[in-house]
């Protein structure tokens, strides 16, 4: 009557698809274990590593998607659970949306009718929605189903894994705090036509790029016109960071999630070692300290 699962850390975004494009890391994650209970309720008994979650069920991502799932399945009996964060609070890699995945996909595992990915996607994203302010499962979504993914719809939920050639990833998280909820908040709700036609071929052509390995492409497309613009003051050196990763060969650097990690991808790992260094050392002159991770995907 006790099960433990895993969930990935995952960045989200990848520049140009702000909400539908994500990808699972294979740095860390975050584990959570439910044992049943008899009456009902839902209780978290303990969350290791990181303070400041909230421990209301109604208020933590990973309770609040597993009361949903119950809710939804009709599941009467309760669940005790241990909340295992591998992945730092705030960090932009997908710590609030992996919680929940973990639980659901736990609660999945007791099930004789297993639910599908798209549902788990659906249960998950209660959790992440109470956390970010927003329905987005660009974390949810390559966190549930790996590699690479592009959502094409939430309702019904339609998420598309897509191809990709050999690439690492290089994370690196200042130590800084930027909430989701507060990033989204600063975004202007209007797009200009003109941006929006620039952008939509910049995002094309990544897909294009996905789909035909195509390491050139990728680096000409990877051109977020929208949200780095109005997101960039929240990380201290933001552009100067960028531009140490792609003087160092990086084929894009970008916010990871809503910051304030950058992703940088490169196409091998030592490529991805050097760019790391000069992403590192860019922040040290800023006076920030950072970790790192290279994940290859
Ligand atoms: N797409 C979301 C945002 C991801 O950028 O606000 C948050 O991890």
């Amino acid at each position: 009557n006790k099960l433990t699962a895993f969930a990935p850390a995952t960045s989200a975004n990848l520049g140009v698809g702000f909400d539908i494009l994500g990808l699972a890391l294979d740095a860390v994650g975050d584990k959570v274990t439910l044992t049943k209970r008899d009456d009902g309720q839902i209780i978290i008994e303990k969350i290791n590593s990181v303070t400041g979650l909230p421990l209301e069920p109604n208020k933590n991502t990973a309770s609040y998607a597993l009361q949903k799932m119950c809710e939804e399945l009709d599941i009467s009996c309760g669940f005790s659970m241990q909340i295992d964060k591998g992945i730092a609070m705030g960090s932009g890699m997908g710590g609030s949306a992996a919680s929940a995945v973990a639980a659901v996909v736990a609660l999945n595992g007791f099930l004789s009718n297993p639910v599908s990915r798209e549902k788990l996607v659906e249960y998950a994203l209660y959790g992440e929605e109470i956390a970010s302010g927003g329905r987005h499962a660009d974390n949810v979504a390559p966190c549930v189903f790996g590699g690479i993914t592009l959502i094409r719809s939430l309702a019904p939920m339609e998420v598309i894994n897509l191809p990709y050639p050999e690439l690492y990833c290089v994370i690196i998280h200042p130590h800084l705090q930027v909430e989701t909820k507060s990033a989204r908040g600063i975004l202007k709700p209007e797009i200009p036509l003109k941006k929006y036609v620039e952008q939509s071929a910049q995002l094309g052509a990544a897909i294009c790029a996905f789909y035909q390995k195509d390491i050139e492409l990728l680096r000409r497309s990877m051109q977020d016109l929208i949200i780095e613009p109005q997101r960039a003051n929240l990380v201290t050196g933001y552009y100067q960071v960028k531009e140490a990763a792609l003087k160092s060969g990086a084929i894009t650097a970008t916010f990871s999630g809503s910051g304030p990690s950058m992703l940088a991808f490169c196409d091998s790992k030592a490529n991805a070692e050097k760019v790391t260094l000069a992403m590192l050392a860019m922040f040290n002159k800023h006076g920030i300290e950072a970790d790192q991770w290279i994940s290859p995907i």
